[in-house]
């Protein structure tokens, strides 16, 4: 049994969230949730995007499940907040193009690892007289750790290669602390290769020759923007997950945002997700049926009859997690 703390948050987050709990019902592993709130209807209720009873929830539960919300101008980021109280400090985002999805490229499998605790979201930002100013924090710790995490990542999945991508030419200070970091930590790890790329480069090369990357680590905001990029190549927003990880918590969240968009016409995506369960049951040690879960989901796409409008079918969500139930049930 696991404990669960579910926070589905604003906009298409409760839909994805009802479409996720639908299919993980049938599955033979037993979950406990503890609901949590967060975002723009929580902060209208009570005050807060992100109330304290919602950070103790989320630091007692095995794992947290995050649908996504709403930015309240002006506001605390209940997911920012929710990263730095519980230290997740790995955005671990990856991109993989699924058969029966109609992605750029049909052979990519590279991971993006964001650092998530600092960098352009260290949140200090001022007025001038003209304008304001936002600091861009980068410290040696949080670039060694994130920069160690991505190669033992590289390690545990198999891959040859890690790229660092950062703009040390123009941010030499604080890339340049990026930079030494990863070379310094590469030193730690002989089998893997190294590479590196400038952010601007790097964000053509994610669209000119993706198959080259492996595993790619940078810093908070370029991880942010080249997971988006990278999204676009493989379907959508609608089909990427994410892991956020420290050393004693996870959060799992698709990569979307609530789609206000979209919103109560039950057609957006559950697949991202979804996938983001499947990351959650491989981080609580159930390979097995985070692969069944994964399975049923690629074959309900590949087989193209049941899809949401954003990969060019006509269905809604809940069809669409009642087609992946069926599969589950009947594997
Ligand atoms: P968004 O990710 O919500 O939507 C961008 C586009 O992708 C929209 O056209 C939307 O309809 C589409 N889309 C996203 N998820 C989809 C899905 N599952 N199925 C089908 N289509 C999908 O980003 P946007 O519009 O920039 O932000 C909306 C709100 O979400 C803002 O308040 C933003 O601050 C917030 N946000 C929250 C995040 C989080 O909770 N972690 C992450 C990103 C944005
Ligand atoms: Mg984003």
């Amino acid at each position: 049994m696991y404990n669960i703390t579910l926070i589905p948050g604003d906009g298409i987050g409760p839909e994805v969230t009802e479409a996720l709990l639908h299919v993980l019902e049938i599955m033979d592993i037993e979950l406990d949730y503890t609901l949590a709130y967060a975002g723009d209807a929580c902060y209208n209720k009570t005050g807060t995007t992100i109330p304290d009873e919602t950070l103790s929830k989320a630091k007692k539960a095995d794992a947290t499940l995050f649908g996504s919300v709403t930015t309240v101008p002006g506001h605390k980021s209940a997911i920012i907040s929710l990263r730095n109280e519980l230290d997740l400090y790995a955005n671990l985002r990856p991109v993989k193009s699924y058969q029966g999805i109609n992605c750029l490229f049909d052979d990519l499998d590279f991971v993006i690892v964001r650092e998530n605790t600092e960098g352009l979201y260290s949140g200090i930002e001022g007025y001038t007289k003209d304008g304001a100013t936002a600091l861009r924090v980068i410290t040696r710790s949080a670039s060694e750790r994130i920069c160690k995490f991505a190669f033992k990542h590289a390690e545990k999945t198999g891959r040859n290669k890690v790229t660092a991508v950062h703009k040390a030419n123009v941010l030499k200070k604080t890339d340049g602390i990026f930079r030494e970091s990863f070379y310094k930590i590469a030193d730690e790890f002989p089998n893997i290769g190294t590479d590196e790329n400038y952010v601007d480069a790097a964000a053509m090369f994610l669209i000119t020759k993706p198959q080259d990357f492996e595993v790619i680590v940078t810093t908070n905001l370029f991880g942010d923007i080249l997971s988006d990029e990278g999204a676009g190549l493989v379907g959508g927003l609608g089909m990427v997950p994410s892991a956020n990880i420290g050393d004693n918590n996870a959060l799992f969240e698709p990569v979307h945002g609530s789609a206000p968009d979209i919103a109560g016409l039950g057609i957006s995506n559950p697949s991202a997700m979804i996938l983001s369960a499947v990351m959650m049951l491989d981080y609580l040690g159930e390979h097995y049926e985070a692969k069944k879960l994964e399975n049923a989901l690629l074959d309900v796409i590949c087989e193209g009859k049941v899809l949401t409008p954003d990969l060019g079918g006509s269905s809604k969500t809940m069809e669409m997690a009642q087609k992946i139930s069926d599969k589950l049930r009947i594997s």
